[in-house]
């Protein structure tokens, strides 16, 4: 028995990175999973690959988080294959850095709509049938940057800000309807986009963290699990910082 055992979990964004860890980490605890991202390629058909041979149910869909009327489908879909949607990790995001008197419009909005508006979507879509259900996990992804802000990444860090406190606001809205709304913030983890860096800047950001090493995908898995499980049942509205100390 794992800890999610019976469990279905629906995560944004999994074909690959976080996303990817937390669904063969729940997988591994017994969860089957639906997981959503742009395409379902070969890193989805590969993901989806990985989670079967974990002895879980798992399918891959093809969705854009950032559309309404597209996620309300899908969540209408993923419940008639799983039968029920006991966890919601809205983890799909990306970033179009750029300093505020550069930024354009279309960079605002582009990542205001894919980090924030769909955590919208997806909530919006989930809570009916985790109300029926009488429980549901919410974790949305957010980031260091959306407590403590970063230049260079406006856009970025307000959609992180505004999923910290989309979870605060659901949380207290249907907590006395068994749902718990989290969010993380993982500070510096060793990604594509982060092992892309030069190496002396690694060295500047490493140099910063306590814990003097970068992030794994499996440390921000680690949190997730715990948050979707009973083993954080009096746990809502919080916010971790998955950071190896960067923030204190
Ligand atoms: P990633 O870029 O490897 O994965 C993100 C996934 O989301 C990709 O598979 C991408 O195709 C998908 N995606 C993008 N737009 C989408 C849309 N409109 N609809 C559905 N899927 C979409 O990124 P990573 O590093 O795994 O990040 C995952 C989450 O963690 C993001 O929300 C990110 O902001 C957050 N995060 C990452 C950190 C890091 O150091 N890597 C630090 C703090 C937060």
């Amino acid at each position: 028995m794992g800890l999610l055992s019976g469990k279905t979990a629906l995560i944004t964004g999994a074909a690959r990175g976080i996303g990817k860890a937390i669904a063969l980490k729940f997988a591994s605890e017994g969860a089957n999973i639906a997981f959503t991202d742009l395409v379902i390629d070969e890193n989805g058909k590969a993901t989806e690959a990985e989670l079967l041979a974990l002895g879980v149910k798992a399918k891959g869909y093809a969705s854009n988080a950032a559309m309404f009327g597209e996620t309300e489908e899908l969540v209408k879909k993923v419940h008639e294959d799983f039968g029920s949607i006991d966890i919601l990790v809205n983890n799909a995001g990306i970033t179009k850095d750029g300093l505020m008197m550069r930024m354009t419009e279309t960079q605002w909005d582009a990542v205001i709509a894919v980090n924030l508006k769909s955590a919208f979507n997806f909530i919006h879509a989930c809570t009916p049938i985790m109300v029926r259900q009488k429980s549901g996990s919410i974790i949305n992804m957010a980031s260091v940057v959306g407590v403590h802000g970063n230049a260079g990444q406006s856009n970025y860090a307000a959609s992180k800000a505004g999923l910290i406190a989309l979870a605060k606001s659901i949380g207290q809205e249907v907590g006395s309807r068994g749902i718990r709304a989290n969010a993380i913030a993982p500070g510096f983890i060793d990604t594509a986009m982060t092992q892309a860096l030069p190496d002396n800047i690694r060295a500047e950001w490493i140099k910063k963290i306590p814990l003097r090493r970068g992030g794994t995908v499996e440390d921000i898995a680690n949190v997730a699990t715990f948050l979707a499980s009973d083993m954080s049942s009096y746990v809502t509205g919080q916010v971790i910082q998955v950071d190896g100390g960067m923030n204190m």
